[in-house]
């Protein structure tokens, strides 16, 4: 080793011994006939002192050192007088004895410091001496973290890692695929993985009951902050086994990674169906850490001649606890909010709840005390509270509260990333109608079988049968996803014929699936956690990115590397995909 210990190892206890360290230099401070520097490793920083008056030559040595050069000291370790404690390392320093540079640096981009001068793309590019950064580092440490608490769990229950292979055939799972060409045979094509989906079926059926694969997914979608073209899946299947099973062995996993990562105990995490939470918080991945959940006016605020009202389908709203603090600049802004082309509201109408009990509404022309007293009763308000309601079309406004109790959330302090709440959702639709190609589509995939209880369903009003299947969400991201598998031939034919495929068409596509169905297949059902979405949220940031080593920017670029880039000619002729 070039070193006897690390940059963060060193204690009062070691004073006076020998040591050797390695790192970069971060930073200078002179003091007349003092110089100190921070030599800076993955664990830590350790300030170097030296004294023109005990070694001048030492001194001037290190004076030639500019940032960010790799240096190897030797010194003795000494009780510093001006203590840090911020650091662990704090109470110590390095008299400096041996200086031997291991290499020079050009000066960086941007600073390497906690809060940097550097913008995204520039940090991108030299993505390298952004990762030698603090919070980067420290949110790269918590995904190794995160990765050792899932194996664990899953090992020790029996779970074994298997690998499945990347070049493949396109699975259908809503997005597009990459494709890669084959060289061996011209005008074919590989498609990358969107998820191990079929594969993990296909060991249940060799009779691997449990197992894990955290893997490498890709997916050509658009860009958003919780989504990367590549991405990873903690991907597991279990044979013989129920949906509450699945559920109660995943929750397992993920209360042990918040326990280990964060010491932080999820508490109870509450099933909810999908209806539930359209109904009262108008998203699948409801955030639980806070109230204001859905009171519908519609009975109550109709038929008062307000026009908008009148021809609303559904009229709903929310109660903001303390809410008639906000100003009337801060309600004009929040109504600015929704009125944005992304959410798309019209308008937005709000009830103040004053504190002697009276209520005082954007739109009391129509609406009087006993109306508005209406409003508060199926609220449940109390003084000092505010409602926002809003109207339209039914699923476009619950969207929109959606989008409107988030911010309000927001505004009011009440989406802590160092709070948690998870949740699960159960009982979706099996399937979603398509407008445009006017047929149905899964909403989870292919192979998810609907509620035994609505099977029946299937041939009569297939659009009303529930699927088998469970997502979680954690702070209204969704997290993970899975089901409980359609494992018989014809259940699994059926559906492909619900969802628009031809005979042949299934064929060709799955016929390996349905063939190994014909060989004893088990129940099964699994589940894939998003890693870089779990990561995400222990590290209480909102995009991915920070949390994956060389993420790809909003257009799917690498900017380090510059992927994705041209084939030259001969390397084209050689696919077969000149012209
Ligand atoms: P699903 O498509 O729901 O299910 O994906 C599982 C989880 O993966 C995460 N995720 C993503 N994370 C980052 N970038 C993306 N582009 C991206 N897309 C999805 C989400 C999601 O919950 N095979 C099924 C699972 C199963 O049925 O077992 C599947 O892939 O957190």
């Amino acid at each position: 080793m070039l070193r006897s210990h690390t940059c963060g190892e060193l204690r009062i206890e070691d004073q006076g011994t020998e040591v050797t360290l390695c790192g970069w230099i971060q930073r200078r401070r002179d003091f007349g006939s003092m110089s100190f520097f921070d030599l800076r490793d993955r664990y830590g920083i350790t300030q170097l002192a030296f004294n023109e008056e005990t070694n001048a030559v030492i001194l001037d040595e290190a004076r030639s050192l500019a940032r960010e050069f790799v240096v190897q000291i030797t010194g003795i370790v000494r009780e510093r007088s001006n203590k840090n404690p911020n650091l662990s390392t704090g109470d110590v320093e390095i008299e400096v004895t041996r200086i031997h540079l291991l290499n020079r640096a050009l000066t960086p981009p941007f600073t390497i410091e906690d809060e940097t001068d550097g913008g995204e793309e520039i940090r991108m590019k030299y993505r390298y001496l952004d990762l030698r950064r603090n919070p980067v580092k420290n949110r790269l440490v918590l995904r190794h973290q995160t990765n050792k608490s899932v194996r664990e769990y899953l090992n020790a229950k029996e779970f074994i890692e298997v690998e499945t292979p990347y070049l493949i055939k396109s699975t259908p799972e809503g997005a597009r695929d990459f494709v890669v060409p084959s060289r061996l045979n011209e005008g074919q094509y590989y498609a990358l993985p969107q998820s191990p989906q079929t594969f993990k079926q296909l060991l249940m059926v060799s009779g691997y009951d449990r197992y894990y694969q955290i893997v490498k997914c890709f997916r050509d979608e658009d860009f958003r902050a919780d989504r990367q073209p590549e991405f990873t899946q903690i991907d597991c299947e279990m044979s013989f086994v129920e949906r509450d099973d699945i559920i109660s062995v995943f929750e397992g996993m993920i209360r042990k990674v918040f326990l280990d990562v964060r010491q932080y105990d999820l508490g109870e995490i509450p099933v909810i169906s999908y209806d539930d939470a359209m109904r009262l918080y108008g998203s699948d991945k409801p955030d639980l850490r806070f109230g204001m959940t859905f009171c519908y006016l519609t009975d109550v605020a109709k038929g008062k001649d307000f026009a908008i009202f009148d021809q609303a389908e559904t009229i709903v709203a929310i109660n903001v606890t303390d809410g008639n603090a906000f100003t009337r600049k801060e309600l004009d802004a929040i109504t600015d909010y929704v009125k944005r082309p992304q959410i798309g509201a019209k308008g937005m109408i709000y009830c103040r709840v004053n504190e002697d009990g009276s209520l005082k509404s954007s739109v009391d022309k129509f609406f009087d005390r006993e109306a508005l007293s209406q409003w508060a009763s199926v609220c449940a308000s109390q003084p000092g509270d505010l409602i926002l309601v809003l109207s339209g079309d039914h699923s476009t406004v619950l969207k929109q509260m959606n989008e409107l109790r988030l911010h309000v959330a927001g505004l009011k302090g009440l989406r802590n990333p160092e709070n948690f709440k998870a949740c699960w959702v159960v009982d979706f639709p099996l399937l979603e109608w398509d407008e445009e190609s006017k047929r149905f589509h899964a909403m989870h995939h292919p192979f998810t079988s609907p509620l035994p209880e609505d099977e029946n369903m299937l041939d009569s009003d297939p659009g009303k049968v529930r699927a088998n299947a469970y997502d979680m969400a954690i702070n209204g991201m969704e997290v993970g996803g899975g089901s409980i598998r359609i494992y018989n031939k014809e259940l699994q034919a059926k559906m492909f014929k619900l969802l628009g495929f031809t005979d042949e068409e299934a064929k060709e596509q799955f016929g390996f699936l349905m063939n190994a169905f014909e060989y004893g297949a088990p129940p099964h059902g699994g589940i894939a956690f998003g890693f870089d979405r779990l990561c995400a949220i222990l590290s209480g940031t909102d995009s991915i990115r920070d949390v994956i080593a060389f993420p790809k920017n909003n257009m799917g670029r690498d900017l380090m590397i510059d992927a994705p880039s041209v084939l030259n000619k001969h390397q084209l002729n050689e696919l077969g995909l000149s012209n």
